[in-house]
């Protein structure tokens, strides 16, 4: 009989499987209190790809907003604004996709609706900026649209935090802002952050909180974009999950399936061990080869066998992951097959340290060849370089190994 999979590979977590992330919740449920009681404070959130940042703002949505307790500061009830930033997006769509959500979020009630309509009037006006807009001009325009932007947010604070008769009163707002290593330079985000927040001081705003999340090198880019914006936000580093909440993942799952589905399925604990240790903690991975593995089992009993299976299968686990994370660095960011062969070589010590004289013996190419090689592996953050012996390298994920032992010289 047919059963539904309840592992999500390739979607932020339901709060029912969000596992972890103790330290980081209570962080930002404080900086929430602070917020709440007019001493705002924001957050940026930088980890890898598939770490869990997209599901701890989600999971801080409902947080916030009301929607679930928190662990020690009881309920919240900030208006809450989400918003994706892509690569195109550029400062006029930031702030219309801001808005928007905005005017969902309150226009609910009447009086508050010709409220936010008035208020964020000066979005209507906008247009899509002109990418030949000369410099000097657009720095003008973009100082005035932050102006407008900070101003409607303190009125839209204000009147929300003090709301008239009828109208329930709000802790706030908080703004989630995702993706934003996407952010194309032209949007000049830390900058937009750094004035933003001034304005609000200024105009005595002090319950809006800003949280910030993105890949690793998003420091870089809000850095670039100026110097001190990075200053205004406190950092959260998201990490691989530790061995039990990776165990939680799985018992939450199979709770839910045995929920949805009329026959139950268990797991051995050997099978939940070795999905916890193939994951290495990378919640993505866990999703992942627990729903391989889920999918893979037929007697209603995951075993450790339909965990390898579910894993090592053309079209499991591994090369789905792959698929995602790998194929990109492996085949499209490296042009050469000499660079990729330092790789496979490698990728037989899986994740551990390799010293540059063990891939010489089996490298085919000369040594200047395998020289560029390392360092631009290392450049690329494909590889890395040990920090505290040199001539060791290594690669990042004992998965990125066994993929490209698996699939690695799989063509295109
Ligand atoms: N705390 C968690 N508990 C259980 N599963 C999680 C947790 N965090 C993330 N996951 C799972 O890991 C996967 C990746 O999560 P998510 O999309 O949140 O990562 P991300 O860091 O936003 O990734 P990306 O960099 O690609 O945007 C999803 O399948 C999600 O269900
Ligand atoms: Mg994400």
């Amino acid at each position: 009989m047919p059963k539904v999979n309840p592992f999500k590979p390739n979607d932020p977590v339901p709060t029912a499987m969000f596992a972890g992330r103790y330290d980081e919740l209570i962080a930002l449920e404080k900086g929430l209190y602070q917020t709440k009681h007019g001493q705002n404070s924001n957050f940026l959130i930088t980890g890898e790809r598939g770490i869990g940042k997209s599901s701890l703002l989600m999971y801080l949505k409902y947080v916030s907003s009301g929607d679930i307790e928190t662990l020690e500061h009881g309920k919240f009830n900030f208006v809450t604004i989400p918003v994706v930033i892509s690569d195109k997006t550029d400062l006029t769509t930031f702030i219309k996709l801001i808005e928007k959500n905005i005017s969902r979020e309150l226009g609910k009630i009447e009086k508050v609706r010709s409220f936010v309509a008035d208020t964020w009037s000066f979005v209507q006006r906008l247009k899509i900026m002109d990418s030949g807009i000369d410099k000097s001009e657009s720095n003008s325009e973009i100082d005035l649209i932050i102006d407008d932007f900070a101003y409607s947010v303190s009125e839209t604070c204000k009147r929300i935090t003090n709301p008239e008769k009828g109208e329930k009163i709000k802790d706030g707002i908080v703004f989630l802002i995702d993706e934003a290593d996407n952010a194309c330079p032209t949007l000049r985000l830390g900058y937009f952050f750094k004035v933003v927040t001034e304005l609000l001081q200024h105009n005595s705003c002090n319950n809006v909180m800003f949280v910030v999340s993105g890949l690793p090198d998003v420091v870089d880019k809000l850095i670039a974009s100026h110097e001190s914006s990075v200053r205004i936000f406190s950092q959260l580093k998201i990490k691989e999950l530790n061995e039990d909440d990776r165990k939680y993942v799985i018992d939450k799952g199979l709770d839910q399936a045995n929920r949805l589905n009329s026959v139950s399925t268990t797991i051995t604990n050997s099978a939940k061990v070795y999905i916890s240790q193939l994951s290495e903690g990378y919640p993505h991975f866990i999703q992942q080869f627990a729903y391989s593995a889920f999918d893979q089992d037929s007697n209603n009993e995951i075993t450790n066998e339909d965990v390898i299976e579910g894993a090592f299968k053309k079209g499991g686990a591994i090369d789905a992951i792959g698929d995602r994370y790998y194929v990109s660095a492996f085949r499209d960011k490296i042009k050469s097959d000499e660079y990729r062969q330092v790789l496979s070589i490698m990728a037989d010590k899986m994740n551990a340290w390799i010293k540059k004289s063990e891939i010489r013996e089996k490298f085919t190419g000369d040594e200047i060849t395998l020289n560029n090689a390392l360092q631009a592996l290392t450049t690329r953050k494909i590889i890395l370089k040990n920090p505290s012996k040199i001539g060791e390298y290594r690669l990042q994920q004992r998965g990125f190994a066994l993929w490209i032992k698996l699939f690695g010289d799989r063509k295109k």
